[in-house]
């Protein structure tokens, strides 16, 4: 059994997410020259950026790591709600955090986690998002960095899951509505 079989429509191909990591590297690199850049990633979707993202930026970084949960919801909606389920090793206090994120999606995740954030008086907080789905936003959220625009449909891949599976497929991908129980 292949997961691929699993998938109605390629949105985002290995290559192209290759070529947009090293932009956003390059990008990165320059705009955090001289900087204490650590990289902050929310478990577990972001895991795959995450490790592409690193190896794509060539000054020094540290990476740190989180786990959130929102309250309630189902596998595809969220709830408004954001708990720290585990906090960030580093302290925050002067250094420039870049939150490396799968997929900016209702902004719900985010809006709540920044100021959270910023209270630990960090010189700067920024987002990078290898997807953006502007169409679900529910707050005035954006990333500072973003990859590529997907229409407002649930995707799976490059770090993203359905059920916690498709996290390994190497692109991104709309499954079949008949995997999810959707029409
Ligand atoms: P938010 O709605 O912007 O708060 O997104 C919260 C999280 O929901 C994202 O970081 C993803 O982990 C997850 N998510 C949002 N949209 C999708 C999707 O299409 N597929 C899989 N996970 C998603
Ligand atoms: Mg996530």
């Amino acid at each position: 059994m292949d997961m691929r079989d699993d998938i109605q429509t390629v949105l985002v191909t290995e290559e192209q997410l290759k070529a947009k990591v090293a932009d956003l590297g390059a990008q990165i690199s320059r705009d955090y020259a001289g900087k204490d850049l650590l990289l902050v990633s929310i478990l577990k979707g972001a895991v795959v950026f995450m490790a592409d993202l690193m190896r794509a930026v060539t000054i020094p970084c540290s990476i740190d790591f989180m786990v959130v949960s929102s309250y309630g919801g189902t596998n595809t909606e969220t709830t408004g709600l954001v708990k720290i389920v585990k906090d960030l090793d580093a302290d925050l206090s002067g250094r420039d955090v870049l939150i490396v994120e799968d997929v900016l999606d209702t902004g719900v995740t985010l809006s709540n986690l920044v100021p959270m954030l910023k209270m630990r008086n960090p010189n700067s907080v920024r987002i990078c998002a290898i997807l953006d789905k502007p169409a679900r936003r529910k707050t005035s959220i954006t990333a500072d960095y973003q990859g590529f625009e997907v229409p407002d449909a649930f995707v799976v891949g490059y770090g993203l899951d359905y059920d916690e599976k498709y996290r390994n497929l190497p692109f991104v991908g709309i499954l079949k509505p008949e995997i999810y129980g959707g029409e």
